[in-house]
């Protein structure tokens, strides 16, 4: 059975002394609890948290990586700087960055392959706008997402690759599809999945659900057969609307 990712993203959020605050309270009350745990604190905060996180069960994300490698790139930051500071793992593909900052699913596979390369691991994030949705193409965009984000990639790879289907009208909106239709989706991303790689590995990658997820429908999503964790953003910021979601068991 896939255990449960939990992971928070909490995008351009927070000071330092909350951000460290925030990181110490989930060390403290997620001590012991058996789920997977991510936190991608702003950039300019991943060195201090690092501090905090370190040796805990709380894995360091960060929120993006540059396409190249260290050299003359002003205000990028790359994939051997992250892991140098304790980063583990990349979130790439967001909805904010396909769409506030032009993102195409190339520049994103290009990040995902340089994620990969320096060993961090990836949570891809895919899903569609709500025109996409009204127009029945959910399945077919979020497909297309997938074999763009994971082009070239081996199956070896794939170990190091978490999907997170973030339909984009949810996202930070309070909507969210139902338990039912979200699970549905995650069908059909896992057999993309394995289409691309085999039933394998499809059978063994996490996908998360985000948009909009809190304690109280993160229940019912999180108990769906193919929706493996959530990717959380404002209720990520705080440890009490957070910690319920972790704390999530089957
Ligand atoms: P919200 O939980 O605020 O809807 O954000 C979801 C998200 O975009 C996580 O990456």
């Amino acid at each position: 059975m896939r255990t449960k990712y939990v992971a928070g993203n909490w995008k351009m959020n927070m000071d330092k002394a909350g951000a460290v605050a925030l990181a110490s309270e989930l060390v403290e009350q997620l001590k012991g609890v058996d789920n997977k745990f991510m936190i991608a604190p702003p950039f300019v905060y991943l060195d201090a948290v690092a501090q905090v996180v370190k040796g805990s069960n709380i894995i360091l994300g960060a929120q993006n990586i540059a396409a190249t490698e260290n050299g003359a790139h002003t205000g990028e930051c790359s994939a051997a700087m992250l892991k140098d500071i304790g980063v583990e793992t990349v979130i790439l593909g967001h909805s904010e960055r396909r769409y506030e900052f032009y993102e195409t699913d190339k520049l994103i596979n290009i990040k995902v392959r340089m994620a990969l390369e320096h060993g961090l691991d990836v949570v891809l994030c895919i899903g569609e706008l709500y025109s996409h949705k009204v127009a029945g193409v959910t399945e077919a965009v979020c497909e297309m997402q997938v074999k763009g984000g994971l082009d070239g990639l081996t199956k070896e790879q794939l170990a190091h690759v978490t999907i997170a289907y973030e339909p984009i009208w949810a996202i930070g909106t309070g909507k969210t599809p139902t338990p039912e239709e979200a699970n549905s989706i995650h069908k059909s991303i896992r057999a993309s999945i394995s289409n691309l790689f085999g039933a394998d590995v499809a059978e063994n990658i996490k996908i998360l659900y985000g948009g909009s997820m809190n304690a109280k429908n993160g229940k019912d999503l999180l108990a769906q057969s193919d929706i493996d964790g959530g990717l959380i953003g404002g209720a990520s910021l705080k440890s009490e609307t957070f910690v319920p979601i972790c704390k999530y068991t089957v």
